[in-house]
């Protein structure tokens, strides 16, 4: 079992933040918890919108001993999966687009913020839980839970079973390598094998997504019949104008 240590705020500026300024002395498994952030932060530098009504929190990993450090980049794609199972848990099917973010009916229902230093790995996670109404630049992309069932949803039970997958895929990953992961991860890919545009910090790449590598990066197949595997980045669906069938 992880040996976990929990902090948990009513109000915090950041889970992530915060498990910055307590990485040293925390053992692994340490979860920061917030009912509600006032500085939630999203990748690439964009705030996060963190009501009450969302489960906000963020977990202290060290994968030191027993990872190469050239797998940590795996470590989000796993939070994906462990979120996405976590969901079919509950009735709700969603699918993970690279590289973590976890969708419902094309819409973002969580996010994954993982950040790096020295050795340690924060997972952030950010799950829509039972909010009715976003903010006007995120409305119609994002979505909540309760949006998509129509029922509220008890955060200590979502994050419970949370936590409890990531333990699960996390043992499975240290013990068991990779290509179970990654092999989950494609199955609950929303991207995989489709056409896909992808926003790189050197400019947008458009092409089909092949697979993920065993380091987490993308692998797009231009147009030019060339492979090019991206480590970062924020990916879309090409919508094609024709009707298309949907997986569900
Ligand atoms: C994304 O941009 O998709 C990642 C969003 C991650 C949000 C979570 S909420 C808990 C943790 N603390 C933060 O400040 N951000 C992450």
């Amino acid at each position: 079992m992880m040996e976990r240590k929990v902090y948990r705020f009513k109000e915090l500026a950041s889970t992530n933040e915060f498990a910055k300024g307590i990485l040293k002395e925390s053992p692994e498994g340490t979860l920061i918890i917030a009912d509600k952030q006032t500085n939630g932060k999203g990748r690439f530098g964009k705030s996060w919108y963190s009501p009450e009504e969302g489960l906000w929190f963020s977990v202290i990993l060290k994968p030191n001993n027993t990872l190469h450090s050239a797998r940590y980049q795996l470590l989000p794609l796993l939070a994906g999966v462990a979120v996405c199972e976590a969901m079919l848990g509950l009735g709700v099917r969603a699918k993970v687009k690279w590289p973590n973010d976890i969708l419902i009916n094309g819409k973002k229902v969580a996010g994954i913020l993982s950040e790096f230093v020295d050795g340690t790995v924060i997972l952030g996670m950010g799950i829509n839980l039972n909010i009715k109404e976003f903010p006007e630049e995120i409305k119609d992309t994002a979505t909540s839970l309760l949006l998509e069932k129509g029922k509220a949803f008890d955060k200590d039970i979502v994050l419970k079973l949370v936590l409890k997958k990531i333990e699960e895929k996390y043992k499975l990953f240290k013990a068991s390598g990779l290509d179970k992961l990654l092999q989950e991860w494609r199955s609950y890919s929303d991207t995989f094998g489709k056409r896909v545009a992808v926003n790189t910090p050197t400019g947008v790449l458009q092409g089909e997504m092949i697979d993920i590598d065993s380091d987490g990066a993308l692998l797009l197949k231009l147009p030019s019949g060339n492979t090019e595997k991206i480590f970062a980045g924020e990916c879309s669906l090409i919508h094609i104008n024709k009707p298309q069938r949907t997986q569900r």
